[in-house]
């Protein structure tokens, strides 16, 4: 059964689906593409939140909502798109945006310039928190970060995630296949 590690189908919680009737559509064409498991991952920026109990309310009434919508849905998991930002790592009861019931937590870099404390920051997460580190579409980062820079992100011990449109295109294909031998 193929899992989905990264979405945005939680409706009207971040950019992602506006509705419920989007989600709906949203899940429909995943399962026909192949998905068994959604794993549901709501953008969490810790300097934008009130607190964290207040985002885990917030995703927690969207994932109701959309249950509520449908009997049918099942098989999404909840967990969260977490931003990197300076001081994330000792956030407390960071655990809790993990993918439900694993220590998998999905992390996303900054678009902006690189910088070493990013890398700093998985480290904490993966060595001082036990936390097993998911890299959003590292894919992405090829025109932000210089070959260099992103050589230090890869060299976490962290899990890869990619996103489908990698494969779209030339460059980002061949960076992929190199990841994945
Ligand atoms: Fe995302």
């Amino acid at each position: 059964m193929t899992t989905d590690y990264h979405s945005h189908i939680l409706p009207n919680i971040d950019d992602g689906s506006d509705s419920i009737k989007t989600s709906l559509k949203m899940i429909k064409m995943m399962k026909q593409q192949g998905i068994g498991i959604i794993v549901a991952t709501p953008h969490f920026y810790m300097h934008r939140e009130a607190s964290l109990d207040s985002y885990l309310v917030k995703r927690q009434n969207a994932y109701e909502k959309l249950m509520a919508a449908d009997p049918a849905v099942k098989d999404i998991h909840i967990g969260a798109e977490v931003a990197i930002e300076k001081g994330i790592s000792v956030l407390g009861e960071l655990e809790k945006l993990c993918i439900s019931g694993t220590r998998l937590i999905l992390l996303e870099p900054p678009f902006t310039q690189y910088n070493s404390w990013i890398v700093e920051e998985i480290d904490e997460i993966a060595n001082s928190r036990r936390l097993i580190p998911i890299i959003a579409h590292v894919h992405r980062y090829m025109g932000v970060y210089s070959k260099s820079d992103l050589n230090s992100l890869m060299s976490v011990d962290a899990v890869f995630q990619i996103n489908a449109e990698a494969f779209e295109h030339f460059s980002t294909r061949r960076f992929v296949n190199k990841l994945i031998s």
